[in-house]
């Protein structure tokens, strides 16, 4: 295997947004698919536990990790079709999501604004349905390139096949098939459509006081994201550590029955989304922490990594959490993150 990068006992400090000093066994970074289609006949590898990773921004390691971290280096981004109205992109998975928020932006290609600011790469990106501010990354992936770990043989999924849904995609599911994802495809609008409902971001965006461009948008967007979340050079984090869960109508009233400033999002066949943060902060958790893992002061949701936290320590503030919600709320949350070991 040479051409790729294959390290051993590697610090992981780098490739995960907590910033936990851990290490894996094996790190093996892959510059194209013929690459990645010779790790994966490998005899040595097919006998390893491995996983694969993009960015980081999404993981919580509780050990070292006793395997092959697999991470793609493949980048470019290449244009599949331009007609009048709008393009799409092929982007290799190891591309930063937000250097291509800022290319489209620069071109005049429009939809992906909403999602400027999101940490981590093009392929997790797609793969984990990353969403902020009304708009989620499938309501402009066209398709999605990748090889079941299996097989070796290659899929390109549409739409429609990604099976998507709130921070998921068949590729987060191991029952839905292992795959690995070299490429993604997106389609852009040439002509500018803000997608402005999100909270105040209506406000937010005009009280900029010029026309409400794309550009405006991101601007804006910038700005909340600062306002709200920790920076990563600061404290470690992984944005929101749970998802926002979905009950039933009937639990609903209920609970606004006891609380009626709980705040809620229509969430179609008679579910209603509560954001997590408002609930981690009823529970008085919101600016706490436990030894070196902190809730955020200014966002519940984000749990930060103080200094010297482990990945157990920020795993057992989680615990804590989500036992005070289920015992107050009768909510089970679930993390947004994934835990590694
Ligand atoms: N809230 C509180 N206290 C808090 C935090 C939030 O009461 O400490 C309540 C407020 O009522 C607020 C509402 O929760 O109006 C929603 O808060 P916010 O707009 O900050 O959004 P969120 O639901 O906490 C979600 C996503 C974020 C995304 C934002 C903006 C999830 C799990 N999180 O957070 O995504 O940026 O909306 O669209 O869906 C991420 O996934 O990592 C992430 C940061």
């Amino acid at each position: 295997m040479t051409g790729m990068r294959i390290e051993e006992h590697f610090p992981l400090e780098n490739y995960n947004t907590f910033r936990l000093p851990v290490k894996t066994r094996w790190f093996i970074e892959y510059d194209n698919e013929e690459e990645l289609l010779r790790i994966l006949h490998d005899e040595y590898f097919m006998e390893c536990a491995y996983m694969h990773i993009g960015g980081g921004s999404n993981l919580l390691f509780l050990n070292d990790y006793n395997g092959i971290i697999l991470h793609s280096a493949i980048k470019g981004v290449g244009m599949v079709e331009e007609t009048g109205a709008a393009v799409t992109l092929r982007i290799g998975a190891a591309e930063i999501w937000d250097e291509i928020v800022v290319l489209a932006l620069s071109r005049g290609w429009y939809g992906i604004e909403n999602l400027s600011g999101i940490p981590g790469e093009c392929g997790a990106a797609a793969i984990q349905n990353i969403g902020a501010y009304g708009v989620e990354i499938k309501d402009v992936v066209e398709a999605v390139e990748a090889y079941d770990r299996n097989s070796c043989e290659k899929h390109i999924f549409s739409n429609k096949d990604c099976l998507y849904s709130y921070r998921h995609s068949r590729f987060k599911d191991e029952s839905t098939g292992p795959y690995i994802v070299t490429h993604i495809r997106i389609r852009l609008s040439k002509t500018p459509s803000p997608a402005l409902g999100y909270g105040n971001l209506e406000e937010r965006v005009s009280a900029c006081g010029i026309e409400i461009t794309p550009s405006v948008v991101r601007e804006t967007i910038l700005t909340m994201r600062r306002e709200k979340l920790p920076d990563p050079a600061q404290y470690g984090n992984a944005g929101s550590f749970f998802m926002n869960p979905v009950i039933t109508m009937r639990h609903f009233e209920a609970l606004k029955a006891a609380y009626p400033g709980i705040p809620s999002f229509p969430a179609g066949d008679n579910g209603v989304k509560v954001p997590a943060g408002w609930l981690i902060e009823q529970c008085g958790f919101k600016g706490k922490s436990q030894g070196e893992a902190g809730v955020y002061h200014k966002q519940a949701l984000a749990l930060i990594n103080l200094g010297n936290a482990s990945g157990q320590d920020i795993a057992l503030l989680a615990e804590d959490i989500r036992s005070a919600v289920a015992g107050r709320f009768h909510i089970t949350l679930m993390p947004e993150v994934k835990y590694i070991g």
